[in-house]
C-alpha cells in the first residue's frame, strides 16, 4: 500500500498533460492534476476541455472516477510519481526552460522520500540531469536516485491523430540510474500498450528532437523540390504520389505553406542550440529552417503571380484563408504559417479574413482578423487561400466557388486552382 494520497501528480493540463491525467484516471490511478493557470483549472472542473482530443464528456467520466485538478500545489507532496509537462517555448529565438524551472521548485519544495519525478517535456539532452536534478536536490536537501528517483519520457502525442493516442503510441522511457528506470518503465507499463527503455535520461531527450528535427529536415526537401518543380513545370504531387509507391526505402512528405505548431518549428531549435555550446551548428537543420521560414512568402508570390495573371491588383484586394491552425482538425494556431501569410498581406493593404471551425478568433499584429462564420459568400473574395487541410473542407463544393484557389496543402482536387 502506498503511503502517498495520489499515484500520480501532472504538472501542466495543457496538450500533453491533459490526456496524461485521463488516460492515468482510466487505468484505475488516483490522479492529481495540477496547473497554475486558474482559469484553466476553473474550466476543466465544470468539465469543459479546452484541448480537441479530449471531449467535455471524457473529462467529466475522469472527474467522476479518479481525476482531480487543482491549482493547489500541495498535491505535489502527496503523490507518488509527479509527471512535468510545462511548455519549452523559445524567447528571444532561444530556449526557455523557465517553466520547467518553475514547475520543478514547486516540487522541491513539496519533496519526499520515495517519490518519482518523470519531466516530459521536450528539451536539450541533459536537462534533466543539469537542471532539474540539482534543483530537486539543492531545496530539497534529498538525493537523487536514492531517496527520490527521476527521469525523463518524451511525449509524442500528435493532437487530431485518432489512430495513434497516447495509449497505443510506444513511449520512450529513461532514468539517472537503474532504479529510476525500473519504476518509471512500470508506471507507463501500466497506462500505454508499450514501452520502450533507453539507457539515459540524455538519449531519452535526444530522441524526441531526432524525431522532430526528421520531420522539419524531411519537409524543408520537399517544400524546396517544390518550389523547382514549379520553376520546371513539373508536378510535385503526382511526383511524391507516385515516388511513394515504392514499397521501401522512402517515406512521403508533403509541401505545403510552412511549419507551425509547437513541436516541429521549435525542437530542432533547441538540438542547434545544444550543439552550439560545443561549437557545432546542425547545418541541415539551419538550412530546414531557412526553407520553411521562406515558404509563407513563397506563397505570397505565388498568389501575386495568379494575380496579376488574371489583371486583379493584390493591394486593397479580398483574400479567404480557408483554414489558419497549423494542422487539420485542431484548433492550435501557435506558430502556424497562417500568421505569417496573413501578417504579410495586411503589410500589402489586402482585406484579409478566415474561415476555420476550429478556430473562434484570430488576432494577428493586435488586429482582430474577421471570422466568416459559414461560405455562403466566397466567391466574393478575389482570392482563396486554403491554408489547412481540415476535413471538413472535403465536403466543399470547390468547383461552384467564383474566386481564385490558391491550394497550399495539395489534398484537394479542383479544376482551375493552382497548388503550391
Ligand atoms: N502540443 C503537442 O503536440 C506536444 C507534443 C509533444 C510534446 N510537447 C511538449 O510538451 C510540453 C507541454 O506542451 P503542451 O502543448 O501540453 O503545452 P500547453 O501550453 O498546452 O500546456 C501547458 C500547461 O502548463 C501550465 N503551466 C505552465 N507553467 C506551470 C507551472 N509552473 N506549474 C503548473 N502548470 C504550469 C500552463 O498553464 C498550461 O496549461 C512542451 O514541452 C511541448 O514542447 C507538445
Amino acid at each position: 500500500m502506498s503511503k502517498f494520497k495520489y499515484n500520480l501528480a501532472v504538472i501542466g493540463l495543457g496538450y500533453v498533460g491533459l490526456p496524461l491525467a485521463i488516460e492515468a484516471a482510466n487505468s484505475k490511478l488516483k490522479v492529481a492534476g495540477y496547473d497554475i493557470n486558474e482559469s484553466v483549472v476553473d474550466s476543466l472542473n465544470k468539465s469543459m476541455s479546452h484541448v480537441e482530443d479530449i471531449s467535455d464528456k471524457v473529462l467529466q467520466d475522469a472527474l467522476s472516477k479518479d481525476l482531480m485538478i487543482t491549482s493547489d500545489s500541495s498535491v505535489l507532496g502527496e503523490s507518488e510519481y509527479i509527471v512535468i509537462s510545462v511548455p519549452t517555448p523559445l524567447t528571444d529565438y532561444q530556449p526557455d526552460l523557465s517553466y520547467v524551472e518553475t514547475a520543478t521548485k514547486s516540487i522541491a519544495k513539496n519533496l519526499k522520500k520515495g517519490q518519482i519525478i518523470i519531466l516530459e517535456s521536450t528539451t536539450y539532452p541533459g536537462t534533466t540531469l543539469e537542471i532539474v536534478k540539482p534543483i530537486l536536490e539543492k531545496i530539497s536537501s534529498l538525493v537523487a536516485g536514492e531517496d527520490f528517483l527521476l527521469g525523463y519520457s518524451p511525449e509524442r502525442i500528435d493532437p487530431g491523430n485518432k489512430e495513434w493516442t497516447f495509449k497505443n503510441t510506444p513511449k520512450i522511457v529513461s532514468g539517472i540510474n537503474e532504479t529510476s528506470l525500473k519504476k518509471i518503465s512500470e508506471f507507463y507499463n501500466s497506462i500505454i500498450d508499450e514501452v520502450v527503455e533507453v539507457s539515459g535520461t540524455r538519449e531519452a531527450e535526444m530522441v524526441k528532437l531526432v524525431e522532430n528535427t526528421y520531420r522539419q529536415v524531411n519537409i524543408a526537401m520537399v517544400n524546396e523540390l517544390a518550389i523547382l518543380s514549379n520553376m520546371l513545370d513539373i508536378d510535385i504531387w503526382e511526383v511524391v504520389d507516385a515516388a511513394k509507391t515504392k514499397p521501401f526505402g522512402f517515406q512521403s512528405f508533403r509541401p505545403g505553406p510552412g511549419v507551425g505548431g509547437h513541436c516541429i518549428p521549435i525542437d530542432p531549435k533547441y538540438l542547434s542550440f545544444k550543439t552550439r555550446q560545443i561549437g557545432q551548428p546542425v547545418r541541415f537543420v539551419e538550412l530546414a529552417q531557412e526553407i520553411n521560414n521562406s515558404m509563407p512568402n513563397y506563397v505570397i508570390s505565388r498568389i501575386s503571380e495568379l494575380m496579376n495573371k488574371k489583371e486583379i491588383l493584390l493591394k486593397n484586394s479580398k483574400i479567404l484563408l480557408l483554414g489558419v491552425a497549423y494542422k487539420k482538425d485542431i484548433g492550435d494556431i501557435r506558430e502556424s504559417p497562417a500568421i505569417d501569410i496573413i501578417e504579410s498581406l495586411l503589410d500589402k493593404s489586402v482585406e484579409v479574413s478566415f474561415y476555420d471551425p476550429y478556430v473562434d478568433e484570430l488576432i494577428v499584429n493586435k488586429q482582430s482578423i474577421f471570422k466568416e462564420q459559414d461560405l455562403e459568400g466566397v466567391s466574393n473574395y478575389d482570392m482563396v487561400i486554403i491554408h489547412t487541410p481540415h476535413t471538413s473542407f472535403n465536403d466543399i463544393d470547390f468547383e461552384n466557388i467564383k474566386s481564385l484557389i490558391f491550394d497550399t496543402t495539395g489534398s484537394f482536387t479542383i479544376l482551375n486552382a493552382e497548388r503550391i
